[in-house]
């Protein structure tokens, strides 16, 4: 047997392997918008239909791979770089991808979407004001910040753009999770199909 070493599986040879197109679902709204729960539901529902995910958190990375990192403008814009650079490779490797970041500036966000690539890329709004997130404060940074304890809070005493060219926005103040996944799973599953 003769292996072409310098030959690599073209993008469309390994989505038929992997029986799916690669995809980064990018969500991006305040902390307690709802990102890591739909991320995390979408993930559910595409891993019992045999959808290889990976869910990309931006708590997570912080723990580990960026915890030299805070959150300055310019340490959240190389946050936002590294995650965008794995989420491609992950891409390249055929993988759906659920990455979940505030994601706090358009710039931002414009350069993960050239560094995945259009094609490959959705970003989500998560639509919900700050009064909500505050309101839920699953975390309990909301009062954290109100009482000046966590800095540079995003929605508070740090800005959040919200996308002006969003490939989808929910409404998660007004929208039940269910409803949201739905919409979702709609505009999704036609991303990722592969015609075999
Ligand atoms: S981003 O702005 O750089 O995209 P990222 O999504 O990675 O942020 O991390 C946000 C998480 O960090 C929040 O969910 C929260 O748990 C935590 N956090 C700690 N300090 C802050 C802060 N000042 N602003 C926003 N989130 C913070």
């Amino acid at each position: 047997m003769s292996i072409d070493t310098d030959r690599r599986p073209a993008p469309d040879e390994k989505a038929r392997v992997m029986g799916q197109q690669p995809l980064v679902v990018w969500f991006t709204g305040l902390s307690g918008s709802g990102k890591t729960t739909l991320a995390s539901g979408l993930e559910k529902i595409l891993f019992e239909r045999g959808v290889k995910t990976f869910l990309l958190d931006g708590d997570r990375l912080r723990a580990g791979l960026n915890r030299d990192l805070g959150f300055s403008p310019e340490d959240r814009e190389e946050n936002i770089r590294r995650a965008a650079e794995i989420a491609a490779m992950m891409c390249d490797a055929g993988v759906v991808v659920l990455a979940s970041f505030i994601s706090p500036y358009q710039k931002d966000r414009d350069r993960a979407r050239q560094i995945i690539g259009s094609d490959r890329f959705m970003e989500v709004y998560l639509d919900c004001t700050v009064d909500v997130c505050r309101h839920r404060d699953v975390k309990g940074l909301y009062k954290k910040a109100d009482s000046g304890e966590i800095e540079q809070f995003t929605g508070l005493s740090a800005p959040y753009e919200a996308p002006i060219n969003a490939d989808l926005t929910l409404e998660t103040a007004s929208q039940s999770i269910d409803h949201c996944l739905s919409v979702l799973l709609n505009k999704v599953l036609p991303r990722i199909a592969h015609a075999s």
